[in-house]
């Protein structure tokens, strides 16, 4: 790609996460019929809802607060923060177990702003560390009991090899975005499998959902 397209691209996308950030600002978070395109695995996505495009389903903001109540992780790891609003979620499964905490990184210094925000406001801050580094530069200690792939796309392979090391193989490893519409998320997964290194289970969502666990040390 020449370099002038490069940044054409860079703006656009820029433009779309600044643009909802805009749209949350002025009009609050609004529950609306999720509209992503029906897929053979899930043909009513508007049976689902959601905040906007960015932010993962309600019904999957759920799903990460009860993950969080039924396995009780010591340490939970979101890549792509956004508006803090899966962050949000994964800390009140935490404040209701009354222990752990999750690490959340977000690499842009401006959206990372309006979550730092976000967050202090919840009076959900002593549950959540927010960082403003990227998925593929951030150190984390210890071992992962939930790690929630969230960031761009084309980096979630990436992200799971990186972090895979850490992840506790009685843990869950969760990939948003892998309906077979967006197709790279779920690519990844598969090929992660195929190479033995995890077992999936593609969640039929709107956006879709990876289900997976770490093959090597269980028992
Ligand atoms: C889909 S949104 C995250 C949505 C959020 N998890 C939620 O459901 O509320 C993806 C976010 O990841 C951020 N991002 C993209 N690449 C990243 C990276 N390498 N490291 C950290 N954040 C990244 C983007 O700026 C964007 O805000």
């Amino acid at each position: 790609m020449s370099l002038s397209l490069r940044r054409l691209f860079h703006r656009k996308k820029e433009k779309q996460e600044r643009r909802i950030l805009r749209q949350i600002e002025s009009s609050g978070d609004r529950l609306q019929p999720e509209y992503h395109r029906a897929t053979a695995e899930c043909p009513h996505p508007e049976r689902w809802r959601m905040f906007d495009s960015m932010t993962a389903e309600a019904e999957v903001l759920e799903f990460l607060r009860t993950v969080v109540t039924t396995t009780k992780p010591e340490l939970v790891v979101e890549t792509g923060t956004f508006s803090g609003i899966s962050t949000l979620w994964i800390a009140e499964g935490l404040k209701a177990n009354g222990r752990g905490r999750v690490i959340t990184c977000e690499f842009d210094a401006e959206i990372y702003k309006n979550a730092k925000a976000r967050i202090e406001a919840s009076g959900l801050s002593e549950w959540i560390e927010l960082r403003n580094e990227s998925s593929l530069e951030m150190k984390v200690e210890g071992t992962i009991d939930l790690f929630f792939s969230d960031s761009d796309m084309p980096i979630r392979e990436q992200e799971i090899r990186r972090f895979l090391p850490q992840i506790n193989p009685y843990g869950l490893i969760l990939m948003h975005d892998a309906s077979s519409h967006l197709k790279i998320v779920r690519d990844a997964a598969l090929k992660l499998e195929q190479d033995g290194l995890i077992s999936a289970v593609l969640l039929p969502t709107p956006r879709g959902l990876v289900v997976a666990q770490k093959r090597s040390g269980r028992h």
